[in-house]
């Protein structure tokens, strides 16, 4: 029996080596063939924002960035200069003003948008669709004529219409694809993974829970049935759970008191959404995030689902998975008013010259 663990040690100890080796080979290999993706250049256009700031410096502090340029209408050369400064290889550059927002985006194959401004107390997403749908509008029709290809990743609120808003100001350029266009909800699977960790004191790292739908209010729909691992709650609390993520911006807006909503949280979730789309595009396999895209998914033209990324952006969407009871009357309440948040950002920009 001592040789059998013996032997069984040595079947151990090699495979961990053999692991090791296949792991270095795969890793050498993934830096000669996509070198030119680890290589990737992000543009942060509001990079001078709440938002924008802590987002450019996770970006900064990414061996998969090698440039960074940062857009905002004031600032931008303070951020930059001071960024700039971190040891890490990214390239920073600040750019000021409408005059150098094109050359912001020259070359960029990531675009990160948080620009526009934040909600404040009372307020709901949608009342700041008079002021950010324009600032979105405007940095879209910039990103449609130089660069189209770039993958466009929109933070700026309300998600619901400015997605739509983004998809519309590509169609007029003639360079529309849906599979490069991503509204960012990130923050909303943070949230739940971390409150649903707090309620089972689990680690909230090993939390994965689906949220598809928008990003508003009753819009946000967490799939707690398909969460990993294996959670259940009593009804009430399952409602109150669901319920405090949907209002979990609304949460930080009132706790800020008038200075804002979420900013650091909101940093974090779009460089981890950035992070994952990179490392997708760089060839790792079955990387998935739930984004608000343009989707065939339900009776909505655009909708959150789980989606594989890969190299050109949405590989495939995964869709709702099967659903509870409690989630599809959420999926069916929620529907009305996607449907004219989504109507409301495609009519502005019919209506814009
Ligand atoms: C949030 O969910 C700002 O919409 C963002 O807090």
């Amino acid at each position: 029996s001592v040789f059998i663990i013996f032997l069984a040690l040595f079947v151990t100890c090699s495979f961990v080596m053999f692991s090791r080796l296949s792991l270095t080979l795969a890793a050498l290999s993934r830096g000669v063939s996509t070198s030119a993706q680890n290589n990737a250049r992000v543009a942060v256009l509001g990079a001078s924002g709440g938002i924008g700031q802590p987002l450019s410096l996770l970006l900064k502090n990414s061996p998969l960035v090698s440039n960074l340029t940062l857009y905002d209408i004031a600032h931008t050369p303070g951020v930059a200069a001071d960024l700039s400064h971190i040891e890490t290889r990214a390239k920073v550059t600040g750019f000021i003003g409408p005059e150098q927002l094109p050359e912001s985006l020259k070359d960029a194959e990531v675009v990160v948008i948080p620009a526009g401004v934040p909600r404040k107390p009372g307020m709901t997403r949608d009342d700041l669709f008079n002021t950010n749908a324009t600032i979105v509008a405007n940095l879209t029709e910039a990103c449609a004529k130089h660069c189209p290809e770039a993958m466009i990743c929109i933070i700026a609120n309300p998600v619901n219409s400015t997605i739509p808003i983004t998809s519309e100001v590509f169609k007029k350029h003639d360079v529309f694809n849906p599979n490069h266009i991503f509204g960012v909800t990130t923050l909303d699977i943070v949230r739940a993974n971390t409150f649903i960790a707090e309620l089972k004191g689990l680690d909230p790292a090993r939390v994965n829970v689906p949220v598809i739908g928008g990003h508003a209010g009753k819009t946000i729909i967490p799939v707690i049935s398909q969460c990993t691992p294996k959670v259940e709650f009593p009804q009430d609390q399952l409602e109150a759970l669901t319920g405090r993520i949907q209002e979990a911006g609304t949460e930080v807006v009132k706790a800020k008191a008038g200075a804002g909503s979420a900013t650091l949280s909101m940093a974090y979730a779009g460089a981890r959404f950035v992070f994952s789309l990179l490392d997708a595009m760089n060839g790792k396999e079955g990387v998935i995030e739930c984004a608000f895209v343009r989707s065939e998914e339900t009776a909505c033209p655009y909708f959150s689902t789980p989606l594989l990324l890969g190299k050109n952006g949405i590989e495939k969407n995964l869709g709702m998975g099967k659903l509870s009871a409690f989630e599809e009357k959420l999926v069916s309440e929620a529907m009305d008013e996607l449907k004219a948040s989504i109507k409301k950002g495609e009519d502005f920009v019919k209506g814009r010259k």
